[in-house]
């Protein structure tokens, strides 16, 4: 691993070592993924001010979220099918997460469950529910991550339906992998990715299976879970998960300034400024640059923390800057983990780490406290006003040649 230098470096190995079908599906977007590739563009576009004679040789990467204290403002994503990248993935991630002190958020749609998950480290994590159509099922599941001890419920809110990645379609993607010609062939190049997931502890939805009556195949099991999500989802369904979770609430996938603060007044502790990393609505703005719209109006009453395209640390140092008070990273620690399981998450998370420290110092901050507009080269995303009307020039007159003198 010591010639990995940099996010991208892991992303080149995972995808050597990960099976088409499951690449696919970690790298996709919805649709045309004008939105996932807006995320990326959009962050670069932010312009860092190069400040410089300003004593910061003591500076310090940690901070609080949700008032945790972290060592650097990242936390982990939920990533649904993390165990499908590694063998026993969700655990590894944890176990990299806690040991660099930033939080882990568990997916509901997890291959390790959350009993799995929490016996296997520490401390407490995050965990990740969807509204679904079996409000029964999804209080126990909610019942269970308050017996586990996670120390927040992510209610994740942009996902009432599914948007369509077309390659999940072209592979086949199901879980575990449909079995077609081309997959096989493909698995058979991936040994060492077919040994780990043969030694994890689990094949499938590890949250689902054996919990939901009837629904004991795997083919079923997908089949209801594409089904549970539900399009009813409303403002009342969080005063019923406020109802039910005592602990801290996080509602994730806010991108509009009105349900910023319809969310900001819901009783939830933090929002996620995040458009699913570009998996859902396609043509979404990227949610960098709705980022400082929603900070502007929730004001103090909760946390906003963001995710979309971060890929280094200087994508976090944006963030913050435009008043994120942390950052999700998803695609970043999943390439981690595709190519070194937890050594690789951790490597990750020490690559952002790193990069977001000497870009503090390189633009005259040395803690995470000082990061504001003050490091931003000129205000980004700022509405561009319309041009003032001029007023109307005189019509040309054509100068009429003088009357001959007779
Ligand atoms: C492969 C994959 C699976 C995901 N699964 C979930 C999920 O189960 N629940 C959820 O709330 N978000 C899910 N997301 C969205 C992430 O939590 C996060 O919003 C997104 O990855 C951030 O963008 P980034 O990957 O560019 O960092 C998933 C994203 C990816 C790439």
């Amino acid at each position: 691993m010591k010639n990995i230098a940099c996010i991208e470096d892991l992303r080149h190995v995972a995808r050597r070592r990960v099976p088409k079908a499951f690449w696919d599906y970690v790298e996709a977007g919805s649709y045309t993924e004008g939105t996932l590739r807006r995320n990326r563009e959009d962050l670069l576009d932010v312009k860092l001010r190069q400040r410089i004679l300003i004593d910061v040789d003591k500076r310090d990467t940690s901070t609080t979220m949700l008032g945790e204290k972290v060592s650097v403002p990242v936390a982990l994503a939920p990533i649904g099918i993390c165990g499908m990248v590694h063998g026993d993935g969700e655990i590894l991630a944890c176990r990299a997460a806690q040991a660099a002190g930033i939080p882990f958020t568990l997916s509901t749609m997890s291959i390790c469950s959350i009993e799995d998950v929490a016996e296997a480290v520490d401390k407490p994590f995050w965990f990740q529910v969807y509204v679904i159509r079996d409000r029964g099922f999804m209080k126990s599941l909610i019942e269970r991550a308050y017996a586990a001890k996670c120390s927040a419920l992510v209610l994740t809110v942009d996902l009432q339906i599914l948007g369509q990645r077309h390659c999940d379609i072209r592979n086949g993607m199901t879980v575990p992998p449909e079995m077609r010609l081309a997959n096989v062939l493909d698995i058979a190049t991936k040994p060492a990715w077919a040994w780990n997931i043969l030694k994890g502890k689990r094949k499938t939805f590890g949250n689902l299976a054996g919990h939901v009556k009837g629904m004991e195949g795997i083919t079923s099991l997908a089949q209801w879970t594409a089904q549970q999500f539900d399009p009813t989802l409303n403002w009342r369904d969080i005063e019923w998960v406020k109802s039910i979770w005592p602990g801290k609430l996080i509602l994730k996938g806010i991108m509009d300034v009105e349900d910023a603060r319809i969310a900001a007044q819901s009783g939830a502790d933090a929002i996620v400024c995040s458009n699913h990393g570009g998996r859902q609505l396609d043509g979404a703005a990227s949610s960098i640059s709705m980022l400082p719209k929603l900070v502007d109006a929730v004001g103090d009453d909760v946390e906003v923390l963001f995710d979309g395209g971060i890929r280094t640390g200087m994508d976090v140092e944006r963030a913050i800057a435009l008043g994120a008070k942390g950052c999700l990273i998803g695609r970043s620690f999943v390439y981690g983990l595709g190519a070194y399981g937890q050594a690789g998450v951790t490597k990750a998370i020490e690559i952002i780490r790193k990069e977001l420290d000497v870009t503090m110092a390189l633009t005259g901050v040395a803690s995470i406290a000082q990061i504001g507009p003050n490091v931003l080269l000129e205000p980004p995303f700022v509405q561009k006003k319309p041009a003032k009307k001029r007023a109307p020039r005189a019509k040309k007159t054509t100068l009429k040649p003088a009357a001959k003198p007779n």
